[in-house]
């Protein structure tokens, strides 16, 4: 079946990313000049997705207003004359057709994708952690819909990560079946380094049926007292739910850091800005 909608959950509190989450949310935080939220839209509208569903909490309209159009900023840009810039602003609402929905309270990333149960209807429908960046030859997303058509469950993302991630990430016990892709036997939120059953984590990519509600409904709070994703998944193993290790760079841009590194990733890729940063990032090792 094909997937044409996407969950994008922005209604986090962000507090790792504080202050600068105080006011400006998480997922507006931009990557050059890129909020990161637009980059996973652009990445699920490379995989054929029409329609975006932000998960936002209360009174939050940032996310929404970026995809709105802006009249008099596009006028601006036309009196200057600048054509190129004006098309880029006049493509952003173009991208997909765009739709919020609340989160009532913040309990979690589980409880945030059951709030786009009325919204998504009877189709499967991918899921985009905004926090995961992902630069890769083809959309991560549109690889895993593929795999969705051909086995018809769902599908989670998933890289190999160092011991010292483990215990603060989502690990699968899983069996690779064709390349890159696996079948999974278990799944765990987080676990000491003793128990993880591999180093294989999920990142924030997921194609999930609408089956994933009624799961979702009866998971109990987990890890951290919130509605965890991974024990609704965990409960559909049974029927099958594959992992796709997506080849490419993943950098979590929820963290400072991680922020920091995505944009001078970004920055190296791009031909007008790669060989100024390399020559000021030589001057600081002087
Ligand atoms: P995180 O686990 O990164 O939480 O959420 P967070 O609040 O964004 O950030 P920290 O950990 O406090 O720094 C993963 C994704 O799920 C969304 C977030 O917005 C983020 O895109 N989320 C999380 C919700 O939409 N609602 C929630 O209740 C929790």
């Amino acid at each position: 079946m094909k997937v044409r909608t996407a969950v994008i959950p922005v209604a986090g509190f962000g507090t790792r990313m504080l202050p600068a989450s105080r006011s400006v949310p998480k997922p507006m935080l931009p990557v050059l000049d890129t909020p990161v939220v637009h980059l996973a839209v652009l990445e699920a509208v490379e995989a054929g997705i029409e329609h975006i569903i932000f998960v936002v909490s209360k009174g939050q309209d940032a996310v929404r207003a970026y995809f709105e159009h802006l009249p008099e900023l596009e006028r601006g840009i036309e009196a200057k004359g600048d054509t190129k810039l004006l098309e880029r602003m006049l493509a952003i609402p173009k991208l997909a057709q765009f739709s919020c929905v609340e989160q009532k309270r913040q309990l979690g990333l589980g409880d945030a994708i059951l709030s786009a149960a009325d919204a998504t209807g009877e189709e499967p429908f991918v899921v985009l952690l905004p926090d995961d960046v992902i630069w890769s030859e083809a959309s991560t997303t549109g690889a895993m819909v593929t795999l969705f058509a051909e086995r018809g469950r769902p599908v989670i993302a998933v890289r190999e990560v160092p011991d010292e991630r483990v215990s603060s990430l989502g690990i699968v016990d899983a069996a690779e079946v064709a390349d890159r892709v696996y079948t999974i036997s278990g799944m765990v939120e987080k676990p000491p380094l003793d128990e993880a059953p591999s180093n294989l984590a999920i990142i924030g990519r997921y194609v999930l049926v609408t089956d994933i509600f009624e799961a979702l409904r009866q998971t109990q709070p987990g890890a951290g007292g919130e509605v965890q994703i991974t024990d609704a998944l965990a409960s559909m193993i049974p029927g099958g739910v594959y992992a796709y290790r997506f080849p490419g760079t993943h950098v979590d841009v929820g963290r400072p850091l991680g922020l920091l590194q995505a944009s001078v990733t970004e920055a190296l890729r791009r031909p007008d800005m790669a060989s100024e940063l390399q020559e000021w990032l030589r001057g600081l090792n002087r």
